[in-house]
């Protein structure tokens, strides 16, 4: 008994972040306030054709971080549930931004449960001013010259900006598909 008091409470927080928004980073402040210590996990999610490099993910993130000292910034291979056992974390953290997220949550938390049973989900309601907020969206924006100051970290907004900037006439090669052009 008195062990498990004294363990470090650990979490996880997964995602694909491409890339971290304001969002993510009020989920990942408040989550870091419960918990000892927070792995935010970098997923490659196999649905996707993400815009930044997981390389580059994980450096925003740090970047975004820097200032929580109890919070790690980790890539995440395979499965979450897995991933957390090893970690030796007790809990999953999960945003939930509006009622729409609640049936894939549930889900996911469901399976997770199956596969971990002795790692909880616990779900955090993201902030009002978030609630609309996706990474696709925040793309979206900024690929047609939106001001996204207001939604994503500056760091972020920088990097976004680097990569849709339209490339000088040196850049550009025959056949070259710019991010501006491509899928999201
Ligand atoms: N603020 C702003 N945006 C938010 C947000 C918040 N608080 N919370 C979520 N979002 C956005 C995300 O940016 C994402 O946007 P996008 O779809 O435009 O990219 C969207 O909401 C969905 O987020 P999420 O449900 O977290 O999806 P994800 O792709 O970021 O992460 C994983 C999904 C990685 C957690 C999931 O695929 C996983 O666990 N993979 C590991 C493999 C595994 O174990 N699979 C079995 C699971 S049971």
């Amino acid at each position: 008994m008195a062990d498990a008091s004294k363990r470090a409470r650990r979490a996880v927080y997964p995602g694909s972040f491409d890339p971290p928004t304001l969002g993510h980073l009020d989920v990942i402040e408040r989550a870091a306030r419960l918990f000892d210590e927070l792995i935010v996990a970098v997923a490659v999610n196999a649905d996707k054709k993400p815009l930044f490099s997981l390389q580059e993910r994980v450096e925003m993130l740090r970047e975004c971080c820097a200032h929580l000292p109890n919070v790690r910034v980790i890539q995440l291979e395979g499965l979450l549930a897995r991933f957390a056992q090893q970690m030796g974390a007790c809990a999953i953290v999960r945003g939930l931004r509006a009622v729409s997220d609640f049936e894939y949550e549930f889900q996911m938390a469901s399976m997770n449960r199956q596969l971990a049973p002795e790692v909880d989900t616990c779900f955090l309601m993201t902030h009002q001013h978030y609630a609309f907020l996706s990474s696709s969206i925040v793309k979206e924006v900024a690929r047609l010259g939106g001001d996204v100051s207001a939604l994503v970290p500056a760091n972020v907004e920088k990097r976004l900006r680097q990569k849709f900037a339209p490339p000088s006439a040196g850049e550009r090669t025959e056949g070259e598909n710019h991010p501006s052009t491509g899928d999201m």
